[in-house]
């Protein structure tokens, strides 16, 4: 079929075969089909949607157009965690150590931050000396050795992705969810693991900002994840308000050391035992959640999971002392608190406006090639259902340039939404999950 009469079919609202969705991605990575024809395609669907079976088409096609990471050299059920993007989202370093601590092998493969939210790698990397650059074998050989690696992508992985998601940036064409569907589940069924389990994040600052869109990508994802044989499982976690209290990246991971050795934000707690028990049971080290959960708990209680962190650090060159003493994590060398301006109670928090801010302070980047600083960003110090008097200290901005925080300083405040309306709760944290 003629790339206009591909394009033309969808536009009118038809369905596609298999064989043509994998010739159309073809064609488009080998540039025999234009970006304007792709991107025509992409409004086309953004419009009259993927079928269920286009959608598995298209992540099938996304997969064959590049390698394909084999695992099968590290022993056990190698299962693999996404998180669809939120802001203060430190999960993996705490679910990682917390899943090799119960023995389940954990070969993670994460990003960089771009935009409002952040990244895992940046996070890692504002421990002195660490390296997520790691080659196939080393990675390899360190889960084998402690059950745990986090690194930066290997190889070439589904570069039709690569090539097709900067082209629906540019072109207001993300917001699909066959689209976003096939985009993670071609990457995560490339990367390998045998068990997938994705925490789909839904409010202000997550791609789905209502809980039946949230439903209907994870519905999406893991239809697409099973149809390929591997164990799916999502999990829809609010994001109307930033998990944890810590945004950036050093306090980001001394955050997530508070939680590996027993204390930490209640929700980030709550969040990494549900996600790890989906991962604990399909992953076949325990036969249910309940059982799952008590396991996890011990690991973050009796310090056996914040000794899989040391573990990381050490193999991964990075500074052990730093994570005994996370006051040696980097530092900001200001501090300026945001004051609440009137009394009441907090509704919600922006974590769309928060990631904005932390960028602007900056702890995140806008284009791929800016540079970070591992130091700053921002901790809450009031969360969505708590009450406050005037002059309160809503946020205090870790900071290392003045411009920077001027940027930052009005965006914080207007995050926070403070309400006299009486009864205010606090948002619930997990919204529902699919199997
Ligand atoms: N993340 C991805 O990897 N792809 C999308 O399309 C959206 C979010």
């Amino acid at each position: 079929m003629r790339a206009y009469e591909f394009i033309l079919a969808k536009r009118m609202g038809e369905t596609h075969s298999e064989a043509e969705i994998v010739d159309f991605i073809k064609g488009y990575v080998d540039g025999r089909i234009s970006d304007a024809q792709a991107a025509a395609w992409c409004m086309a669907v953004y419009f009259n949607k993927l079928s269920r079976d286009e959608m598995a088409a298209l992540t099938k096609a996304m997969i064959e157009s590049g390698d394909r990471i084999n695992l099968s050299a590290i022993e056990g059920i190698k299962v693999d965690k996404h998180s669809t993007g939120g802001v203060g989202d430190k999960t993996t370093l705490v679910l990682g150590p917390m899943i090799a601590a119960i023995g389940l092998p954990f070969a993670k493969m994460s990003g960089r931050g771009l935009g409002h939210t952040g990244g895992t790698l940046d996070k890692l990397e504002s421990i002195p000396g660490l390296t997520v650059e790691l080659d196939r074998p080393r990675f390899v050989k360190q889960v084998g050795k402690i059950g745990l690696a986090v690194v930066g992508q290997t190889g070439n992985l589904v570069p039709a992705d690569k090539k097709l998601y900067a082209l629906r940036d540019e072109t207001a064409t993300v917001e699909n969810i066959g689209l976003i569907a096939a985009s993670i589940m071609s990457k995560k069924i490339a990367a390998g693991a045998d068990a997938i389990v994705l925490d789909v994040k839904c409010g202000r600052g997550a791609f789905m900002t209502t809980v039946p869109e949230a439903r209907e990508l994870a519905e999406a994802m893991v239809h697409i994840g099973n149809s390929f044989g591997r164990k799916t499982a999502a999990i829809i976690s609010g994001m109307d308000q930033p998990l944890g209290r810590a945004i950036g990246n050093a306090l980001e991971v001394k955050e997530a050391i508070a939680t590996l050795t027993g204390g930490g934000p209640e929700d980030l707690r709550e969040l990494c035992l549900v996600l790890g028990a989906k991962m604990a049971v399909l992953g076949g080290a325990c036969r249910d959640a309940a059982e799952a959960r008590l396991l996890l708990e011990k690991t973050l209680d009796n310090g056996t999971a914040f000794e899989k962190l040391r573990l990381l650090v050490q193999e991964q060159g990075g500074d052990v002392a730093a994570i005994d003493h996370p006051e040696r994590l980097p530092g900001a060398a200001r501090q300026e608190e945001v004051l609440a301006p009137s009394s009441g109670t907090v509704k919600a928090i922006d974590s769309l406006a928060l990631g904005l801010s932390g960028m602007a302070l900056g702890s995140g980047r806008e284009r791929k090639e800016d540079s970070i600083d591992y130091a700053v960003g921002i901790v809450l110090n009031k969360k969505a259902g708590q009450k406050v008097n005037q002059g309160d200290s809503l946020a205090t901005l870790h900071y290392n340039n003045d411009v920077r925080l001027a940027a930052a300083r009005n965006r914080v405040l207007e995050a926070f939404q403070i309400t006299r309306e009486p009864n205010v709760s606090e948002p619930p944290l997990i919204l529902g999950s699919v199997e």
